[in-house]
């Protein structure tokens, strides 16, 4: 079906059913939906739930009145809990269910949609949505919501089996990479994607991401969440297989600045509870003194892990902001600890993450390098110490302590002593130093926003992209 010139032209947007995407492809739906674009937000049945019951998407969207939240099922049983365990099982089967696949395809040819679709924004991870819009022919672009510099680790990863830099064993984690081009020097075997110290070449998650460099470019573009200011010459790089690159990040940031511009202000879109108890407690505290400590949505510590950390904290004598996941440690074990922590801390369930690293109590971010809260730690100033667990993690906090110097990298050496000495490094010995770096990198992501900057510019050739459509 042709689109109807006579409407707005109608993106549908499909990030992967998790907090990370679903949080950033969310702010890429109210851009769009800013620029006058008609968008469909197509989410999974359980990721509706949440948003309905946890975000005021509702009222949020209302000023949009081509704003329309649609949701398939995900394919797994309505108990399944949807967990970091169940993470494997859930992306298997999302993205390979031919069910999913039918589904998303009846949905774009129902006719109950707004209008016909112009153009399907979809995560890259998604390749079954890809094929539907070659089907019905309908250009589709792709989002990747990590880091470019993880994104073209992902792409070289034939280069790295070529080369035999992967497989490899424990003892040669320290060994430098050079068949991944533009990380020659500074990058090693430890700083790969857990995944690739399993050794094993036939792991679905290894071969799944093997399969993304023929992947991607299969799409008319690619838009990432990042600024040309901060990964701009792995940007150079990734074009070489994506010639069409649409770098317009930080998103929050970029939507935030936009709102302000519209007068309108901008509003949460957790898929969990909120706890804003905290913030009276960062008013009462110090300017810069508080470390905030997360590790986003899925990383699970283990007990040890979780006894380390508390006693680094405790030991440094720096007053902490910690978020303590329901599900992410043993709830018996926190319960004699709470106590404690009490003397120099807060702990919250969920935190409003942007508002507190916003505070002007916030100090440091101890964190586990996800790719959202490490841009919104670059565009508030805030420096980090990483604590990766998977994923792009230990891509990105390589690029944190060593390429862009707004941090430590605490990768594979998590322990009380250790957090101990870099908490006070990063808020006591070396905090001129930090402040510096991340000041400036924090003024170069806002500037990327405003008329003329690079995401600024990337957006409006986006937007007229689609337009043309
Ligand atoms: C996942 C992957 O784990 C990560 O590696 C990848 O880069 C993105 O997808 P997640 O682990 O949840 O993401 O981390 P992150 O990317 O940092 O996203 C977490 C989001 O939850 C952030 O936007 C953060 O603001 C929000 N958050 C986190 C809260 O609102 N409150 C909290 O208490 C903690």
């Amino acid at each position: 079906m042709d689109p109807d010139r006579t409407l707005p032209p109608h993106v549908l947007i499909f990030p992967l059913p998790l907090q990370g995407p679903v949080n950033s492809m969310i702010k890429l739906a109210e851009l769009l939906c800013l620029s006058g674009l008609h968008v469909t937000f197509l989410v999974t049945d359980h990721i509706r739930t949440q948003l309905l019951k946890y975000s005021n998407i509702h009222s949020r969207f209302t000023p949009y009145p081509g704003f329309r939240l649609e949701s398939i099922p995900d394919g797994l049983p309505e108990d399944h809990p949807r967990s970091v365990d169940g993470l494997k099982e859930l992306l298997g089967n999302f993205k390979i269910n031919n069910r999913t696949r039918t589904l998303f395809r009846d949905l774009l040819t129902s006719g109950k949609l707004i209008s016909p679709v112009t153009c399907i924004i979809a995560d890259g991870f998604m390749g079954f949505a890809c094929d539907v819009a070659s089907e019905l022919r309908i250009p589709i672009i792709y989002v990747r919501t990590i880091s470019a510099c993880c994104l073209w680790v992902f792409f070289c990863l034939p280069k790295l089996i070529e080369s035999g830099e992967i497989p490899f064993s424990e003892n040669e984690l320290d060994t430098p990479i050079k068949s991944i081009p533009g990380m020659e020097g500074f990058f090693r075997r430890r700083d790969l994607p857990l995944f690739c110290r399993s050794c094993n070449l036939e792991d679905p998650i290894f071969k799944f991401h093997l399969h993304e460099g023929k992947e991607n470019p299969r799409a008319y573009g690619l838009i990432l969440n990042t600024f040309d200011d901060l990964e701009g010459p792995i940007v150079s790089q990734i074009r070489t297989f994506c010639p069409n690159v649409y770098t317009i990040g930080p998103l929050h940031a970029h939507l935030k600045f936009k709102l302000t511009q519209a007068g309108k202000s901008s509003s949460s879109n957790s898929l969990l509870k909120e706890d804003t108890s905290c913030i009276p407690w960062l008013d009462s505290q110090p300017p810069k003194s508080v470390i905030y400590v997360s590790f986003g949505s899925l990383a699970i510590m283990t007990k040890e892990q979780y006894v380390e950390l508390w006693h680094g904290l405790l030991n440094s004598g720096c007053p902490f902001l910690w978020v303590i996941r329901g599900n992410s440690v043993l709830l018996e074990l926190s319960k004699g600890m709470e106590e404690r922590v009490e003397e120099r801390g807060c702990i919250v369930e969920w935190a409003p993450q942007e508002e507190v690293l916003a505070h002007g109590s916030v100090g440091g971010f101890l964190t586990h390098s996800g790719w959202n809260g490490t841009l919104e730690s670059v565009v508030e100033g805030v420096p980090m110490i990483c604590w990766p667990f998977f994923l792009d993690q230990q891509v990105n906090s390589r690029y944190v302590g060593e390429v862009w110097k707004l941090g430590l990298d605490m990768k594979d050496s998590c322990d009380r002593v250790i957090v101990e000495k870099m908490v006070r490094e990063l808020m006591e010995v070396r905090r001129d130093e930090f402040r510096k770096s991340t000041d400036q990198m924090a003024k170069v992501a806002k500037e990327c926003l405003m008329k003329g900057g690079s995401s600024y510019c990337n957006l409006e050739r986006l937007v007229n992209d689609i337009k043309s459509m």
